[in-house]
């Protein structure tokens, strides 16, 4: 299909298209047109991403490793995401902004996910929030949306229960897993959601949800028969230092770029080749 024929999103070269909203991510679904989001941290990738026709981009606590050096998403704060959240939403100008709700935000119940909610959309501008977790969570989703603002659901692997999962485990398999699964995103879509995250479950299971499901299915680590792929662009774009999850596809080895370039800057510093003539102002 080429970008003139599409309805909805095909990146910045579809000129209808000047903001995606939750709508188009349901109209995407109808008309069968994979859905693409990155995660994103702050102003800079977020422009670039957004110019490259990205259609959401997701501030999600993954800044909890990949900004802040935590082990895991769990001590990440509201205080912590909102000015990432805030430089992001100022970096775009077409792609829908998903604020991700950390851990200790909502799980309260629904009055404290509002008061999370509220304060990210007005002290961010971000368009939806995102929480983890499906029946657990759905009188959360469902008072929020209830409030007039867009909630994505994320089931199957939930980083923030790491330690309740028993630690970073494929979800969905078997009978008993499958069932949970499915309940889970239907809770989901029951409480109102206008997407859903599957993480790190099996293609076959995830392509089940996505038929049954009405909303829009986002793959992270749940094969191609989603509705959409969601990565964490410092996985993607091969700046993370260390293990990658097999799911990723690497689209650039910037990590290697900045080590090379940080190592000649030392290296001409040191020899003096840096600054030559052609950088220094004159009297
Ligand atoms: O925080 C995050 O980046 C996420 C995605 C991996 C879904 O929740």
């Amino acid at each position: 299909m080429t970008d003139e024929a599409r309805p909805y999103g095909g990146g910045t070269s579809d000129p209808a298209l000047k903001r995606v909203r939750t709508r188009h991510f349901q109209r995407a679904k109808e008309d069968g047109i994979k859905i693409t989001g990155l995660t994103s941290y702050d102003f800079l990738s977020a422009s670039i991403f957004d110019e490259a026709g990205i259609d959401f981009l997701l501030v999600g606590d993954s800044a909890g490793n990949t900004v802040f050096g935590y082990d895991t998403t769990i001590p990440v704060t509201l205080e912590e995401l909102i000015p990432l959240t805030a430089a992001v939403v100022r970096g775009v100008k077409r792609a829908l902004v998903v604020a991700d709700m950390p851990f200790g935000s909502y799980e309260n119940g629904p009055d404290e996910a509002l008061r999370t909610a509220i304060r990210f959309m007005k002290e961010t501008g971000c368009h939806a929030v995102k929480c983890e977790g499906g029946v657990r969570s759905a009188k959360q989703i469902k008072r929020i949306v209830r409030a007039g603002i867009p909630v994505m659901g994320h089931v199957g692997y939930t980083p923030q229960s790491e330690h309740g999962l028993g630690g970073h485990i494929i979800q969905g398999r078997g009978d008993e897993g499958a069932d949970q699964l499915l309940a889970d995103a239907h809770a989901v879509e029951d409480a109102g959601a206008f997407a859903v995250v599957l993480e790190m479950v099996p293609s076959e299971i995830a392509g089940r949800v996505t038929q049954e499901l009405t909303i829009p299915t986002l793959s992270v680590g749940a094969g191609p028969k989603c509705d959409g792929q969601l990565l964490v662009w410092s996985d993607w774009a091969g700046f993370t230092r260390g293990r990658i999850p097999r799911f990723v596809k690497q689209y650039a080895q910037i990590g290697d770029t900045l080590m090379q370039a940080a190592s000649e800057f030392r290296a001409d510093v040191e020899s003096g080749a840096y600054p030559s003539a052609e950088h220094e102002y004159g009297e």
